[in-house]
This record gives structure tokens, sequence and C-alpha cells, in this order.
């Protein structure tokens, strides 16, 4: 066995991997694959994109990292100034790190900050949804609702609250969809009166769900109930925007979708592209300004935050961003890519859902779609799902557990923004033989 503990459940060897161009990748054997999920999420851009590996290259033969507690940098200041710019004037600054775990814990220590500034130190727990998922260090494990990676550390972690996820294919118990964003309000509303609104210091979600719930959009009107109650109560919103957000949903923020404001939003992944590792943590005007008149600045020094490099490959995706009007392109082929999907998955009987916005898709599937009832955790059709996919040289982002935290099986299609309808149907068809094999492969 390999010395190197990699991340996949079973520990198991994966192909290596050693070229990347476009929507594909090769290993060593020279196999291609189409990344149909942009890894986690992730590669926007597509693999080995030329503008933005000679930006990087330009900033490493210049400078690695200018230290952003001794200079601040070109890069850093463009980026942040092109960032507010995209993602709207109502945010104040924006300040760095390396991971979409460390925003977590960023945004929360910024939200307990703001209200020791505004003489409200008793504000310190957080209202969380169940089946989410905001980062692995702990302190983002404590407001995280997925139950599996929760499972050996859940003792250990402060005490979050958590309240209903608003996923329109399995609502709650006697809730129709379109009666979601009312139920969840009064739910919300219940729980800061419960625990005391003077202990609540913020509310996380993922505007899209992404790993943990096989990507559900929450329903028309969910976001602007949820932000009603948060105003209320003096309850700051957190958008986690890591997986969703810059352009995933066709547009810079998900939640421009919803018309809403979050008091502090994070982004990572798709910011870089994958191309450096660089999470962002954007401050509204007044949180910022609170945080700033009542103690000088956020107190939450990193080494690596703004680190230039990281930075230069951001800039360089927003830059290919804009010029390919790739976001807009993202928007447009929504339709298409569902349509596909639809199309190339509708016929199997165990698709019980799909669902999704943008570039960032969920399937579902289930044993009976009537009934909606989960294969058995035992069948492990993920893992299997996965094996078929890899097989037919198709790389998509499979798990479990979104049924009931053990049960509920699901693949998430989130193709790179550059993906052409001829690359999209790739993805479908080849999605579709290897959802049939892994099917036949839980039936024997
Ligand atoms: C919504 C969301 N928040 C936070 C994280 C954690 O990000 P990272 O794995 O970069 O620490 C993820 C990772 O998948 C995520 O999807």
């Amino acid at each position: 066995m390999s010395a190197w503990i990699n991340q996949t459940p079973d520990s198991s060897s994966l192909p290596p991997v050693v070229r990347g161009e476009g929507v594909y990748l090769y290993d060593k054997s020279g196999k291609r694959y189409i990344d149909g999920s942009s890894g986690p999420a992730l590669f926007s851009l597509g693999h080995s994109h030329r503008d933005v590996l000679a930006a990087v290259h330009r900033q490493f033969d210049a400078l690695e990292y200018g230290f952003t507690m001794d200079f601040s940098t070109e890069v850093v200041e463009a980026l942040s100034e092109r960032l507010v710019r995209h993602m709207g004037a109502h945010f104040g600054g924006v300040f760095y790190v390396s991971s979409g775990s460390e925003a977590t814990e960023t945004s929360l220590k910024a939200a307990l900050q703001y209200h020791v500034a505004n003489s409200q130190p008793s504000r310190t727990r957080f209202i969380s949804r169940r089946f989410s998922w905001h980062g692995a260090t702990l302190g983002a494990l404590s407001v995280s609702g997925n139950m599996g990676r929760r499972r050996y550390f859940a003792h250990a972690v402060p005490e979050s609250i958590f309240v209903s996820p608003a996923h329109a294919y399995r609502p709650p118990l006697g809730i129709k969809p379109e009666e979601i964003p009312a139920f969840a309000a009064r739910e919300l509303e219940q729980a800061i009166l419960t625990h005391g609104a003077e202990k609540i210091a913020g509310f996380i979600f993922e505007p899209v769900v992404g790993g943990s719930l096989g990507v559900s959009p929450a329903p028309a009107g969910y976001a602007k109930a949820m932000r009603a109650v948060c105003d209320k109560y003096g309850v700051l919103m957190i958008a986690d925007e890591v997986m969703c957000g810059v352009g995933r949903c066709g547009a810079w923020r998900a939640l421009a979708h919803d018309g809403v404001w979050p008091d502090i939003m994070q982004v990572a992944k798709g910011l870089s592209g994958g191309y450096m590792p660089l999470g962002a943590v954007l401050l509204s005007k007044p949180v910022l300004e609170r945080i700033r008149s009542a103690h000088g600045n956020l107190e939450t020094s990193r080494t690596y935050s703004g680190h230039s490099a990281a930075c230069a490959a951001a800039l360089a995706v927003l830059d290919v961003l804009e010029r390919d009007g790739l976001v807009d392109k993202v928007a447009k082929d929504d339709a298409y890519l569902r349509a596909r999907l639809d199309e190339a998955l509708g016929q199997i009987a165990e698709v019980g859902d799909v669902r999704g916005r943008g570039f960032f898709y969920g399937v579902e599937y289930v044993k009976d779609r009537e009934t909606k009832e989960p294969f058995p955790a035992e069948a492990l059709f993920n893992r299997k799902l996965k094996a078929r996919c890899i097989e037919n040289g198709l790389l998509i982002y499979p798990g479990g557990g979104i049924a009931d935290g053990r049960r509920g099986d699901y693949a998430i299609v989130a193709p790179p923004f550059i993906a052409t309808h001829a690359e999209i149907d790739e993805i479908a068809d080849k999605l579709a033989r290897a959802s049939k094999q892994a099917l036949a492969d839980v039936r024997q």
C-alpha cells in the first residue's frame, strides 16, 4: 500500500494522472478522461489553460509572494477591486485564505468579531442546516450538517443549531416544495427564539447545496425569507458560495439569482479554478466598517493570506471569464446541459431526479422512483457508479448519504465552463452508459 494517505473513502489506489488539456485529463497509460464535474466543481476553465499558466509563471518569475503583512502587491489589490466589482459594491472588502474550510473559519470569526464590536459578545452560536458542508477544519465542521463527515468528531466540536435544508426533492414531512420558504423561515425564527436571539451570531448556508445533497438549489423565495428573519433578529447571514459561486450557477454570485445580499460571503474553488489554492471572504460594508471602527481590522492573521501566485491565478481566471463571456455562456448553456441530462438519463427508471442550475447539476439515483426509496447503503451504488464512470473515461463527483445520512446516491455533473455542446453530449452519454452498468452491478 502507498505511504500516501489519500482522500478516497476506501483508501484504494487511484489512476496516476499526468496531463490535462481543456476538459480532458490523461493518465500514465494514455487513457483519456472527460472531466464531467470539474473535479469537485473546481476547474471552471478546464485544465492547463495557457492564459492562467502564463500569468502564474509571470508572477513566479517576478516574485513568488509579497508577504502581505509587509507589502501590498499589485495582484492582491487588483484581484480585490475586481472581485468587489463583480460581486457587488455591497461588499466593502475581501480577506484571502487558501481553502474553503479556512474561508468558513474566517466567516465565523468575522461574525463573532462583528458582534463583539457591536457590544453583543453573547452572540456566539451559529445556526446551520442539516445536509450541509462548510469544511473539514473543526470550526467549519461544527457548522456542517453532513452526517457522514461529522461522525467521528461531532462530540468534540462546538454545538451548532441545525435546521432543515431547503430541498425540493425531499421536503420536510407534509410540506410541499413551494411551501418550503415559509416553513423554513418559521423554523429559523423558532430556533432563534428557542435559543435566544441575543445568543445567535449567524446563519450559514449554501445557496445551492453541493456534495451534501447532490446539488440542491433552494426553491424560489427561500433566501429572501431567511434574509428577513436574520434581519429581524440581528443575525448575520453567511452565504457559503465555495462550490456554487464565481459563475458556476450562471451568475457571478449564486445568490444573485434570489436577489439577496448576504452580510458575509465566501468563495473558493472556482475563484482560482484549481490552478492555485485560494479562498476569499467578502464582508459587507456595514460589517467591515463596524469591525474596523471598533478594532482597527479583522483579527485573523494568515501566513498565506493573499499569496501572490494564487492571486495571479485568480486574476487570470477572472480575465478569461470576462474576456470569453463564460459566466453568460454557463447561464445560456444551462438549458442545453439540463436537456441532455434529461434525455440521456430520463429513461433510466432508477434516476429519481435531475436538478441544478447553470453548470451545477445533480442526479439522484433511487431504487423506486415513485416512493423515492434509496438503495441500501451496503449496495455501495455510488462507488460502483464511480468505478463504471472511470472505466468509461468519465470523471464525475459521486457520493452517498443524501436521503438519510447513510442512504441516498448521487452524481454531480459540473462541467468546466468551456465545455462545448459536443463535450456536454459526451458527458451525458457516458454517464448514462455508466449508470446502466452500475445499476446492473447492484442488481446482481
Ligand atoms: C460549500 C462548501 N464549503 C466549504 C468547503 C470546504 O472547502 P475546502 O475543501 O477547500 O476546504 C466545500 C468543499 O467542498 C464546500 O463545498
